[in-house]
């Protein structure tokens, strides 16, 4: 537990299910103030709000499209008017599909950058903007992945959003580190959730995918929302520009495992 995270504010977006829901759920645990915000599924939210007030902290609800202009403006808003402050942006809204590259629409290219991209610079833009006003050392988290830096065949708009979001991550982390705000990123491997649901009740699938985890599991949700406690507490205090992979080794060339080579 990190009891410094205790009556900070956060946002949260795309709460309502997967790893923005744990780390939702997790904050809460730590008696943080959390901004669930949603886009069109509502289901369980208000579980969530209980459970969250149930272990000390406090929530609402926040419908809003995290790639839009108004909708982060409105996020930042409700954490002003309802907590009176804004200590923590997690960048979590985001989408994938498989398509191979030369048959992907402009369509479906524009809404994974969209939502995964250009909705994580304009959660940054607005929180560090408030955060800069309002002389708060705050601290951007952008939830990432392994495909960052692995490449993704039928995933290119996907791969290369997070790509983005490394360089993004970066450069804001550079230009504000002097204002003592902190940019960082979360790079998860696979995790059970429901992105990932129709792939893991194959066993098949399953089992290709554990074969290129050398920790030899697929994550839970919890496990990476342990990473977005840290990264949001003072503990992290001289942590910004990174991205915190949690991918039970994913990233470190299994191929190679046992010697191979
Ligand atoms: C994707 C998952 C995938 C994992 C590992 C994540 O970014 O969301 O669908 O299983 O990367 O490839």
């Amino acid at each position: 537990m990190y009891p410094d995270l205790e009556g900070k504010t956060v946002i949260v977006t795309g709460a309502a299910s997967g790893l923005g829901k744990s780390i939702a759920l997790r904050l809460g645990r730590e008696k943080a103030n959390v901004v669930i915000n949603y886009h069109s599924n509502h289901d369980g939210v208000e579980d969530m709000i209980k459970e969250i007030e149930a272990a000390g902290g406090k929530a609402i609800d926040v419908q809003a499209s995290s790639s839009e202009e108004d909708g982060v403006k409105k996020l930042i808003q409700a954490a002003h008017d309802t907590f009176g402050g804004l200590d923590i942006m997690i960048n979590n809204a985001g989408k994938e599909n498989e398509v191979e590259s030369h048959k992907l629409s402009l369509e479906d290219w524009n809404q994974v950058i969209n939502l995964n991209l250009t909705g994580y610079f304009l959660g940054s833009r607005e929180a560090i903007a408030y955060m800069l006003e309002h002389n708060i050392k705050g601290t951007v988290i952008n939830m990432s992945s392994v495909h960052e830096i692995i490449p993704w065949p039928h995933f290119v708009h996907y791969a290369a959003s997070k790509g983005g979001v490394k360089m993004m991550t970066e450069t804001l982390a550079l230009e504000y580190a002097p204002k003592g705000i902190r940019v960082n990123s979360i790079g998860p491997g696979a995790i059970n959730t429901p992105i990932n649901k129709k792939k893991f009740e194959d066993p098949e699938q399953k089992k290709q995918v554990e074969s290129m985890i050398p920790m030899g599991y697929v994550g839970e949700p919890e496990e990476i929302a342990a990473v977005a406690a840290w990264l949001s507490s003072s503990e992290s205090s001289y942590v910004t520009g990174i991205t915190l992979f949690a991918d039970g080794g994913m990233t470190k060339y299994p191929s190679f495992q046992g010697g191979k080579g």
